[in-house]
């Protein structure tokens, strides 16, 4: 899984001078159901989140307050994404290793999620991820 498959969408936005709205349906903005929402909030600067891949669970983040940015990694290549507004997210993918980190002061990381909770789905070990992405070799990314 190539961290290029992790891709920025647009959501729609309805701009109104009450306040502006945006939506996200499920399989239509995003590839998969929604059976999961959770949110981090309270973040202490300089903290980092994440740190893991999954085995099965496509996840959709959104910076619904402030900014951080999304570290992706798919054992070989590494891209980094700067989510700062509340009308677009990142998708990731299976088998992706993200981190989350540089998070603003007062932001709210909100993430839709395909699975519901599952310790099992998570891989938390970089080099057992990297095994099981791209085999034994290490070319020494970390
Ligand atoms: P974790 O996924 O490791 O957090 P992050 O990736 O944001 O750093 O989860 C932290 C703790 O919260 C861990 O003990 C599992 C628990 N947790 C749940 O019980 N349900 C959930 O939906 C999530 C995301 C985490």
């Amino acid at each position: 899984m190539n961290p290029s498959l992790c891709k920025l969408i647009d959501l729609p936005k309805i701009l109104d001078h009450r306040g502006n709205l945006t939506f996200v349906e499920a399989t239509k903005h995003i590839p998969f159901e929604i059976k999961r929402i959770y949110y981090l909030y309270d973040v202490p600067g300089g903290a980092s989140r994440g740190g893991h891949a999954h085995r099965n669970l496509q996840q959709f983040v959104i910076a619904a307050n402030g900014s951080f940015d999304v570290i992706t990694k798919d054992g070989t290549n590494k891209k980094k994404f700067f989510l700062n507004r509340s009308y677009y997210g990142l998708y990731i993918p299976t088998m992706i290793w993200r981190e989350m980190d540089n998070f603003s002061s007062g932001s709210v990381c909100l993430v839709l999620a395909s699975e519901f909770y599952d310790e099992e789905d998570y891989i938390r070990d970089y080099r057992e991820f990297k095994k099981l992405a791209v085999g034994n070799k290490d070319d020494g990314q970390d």
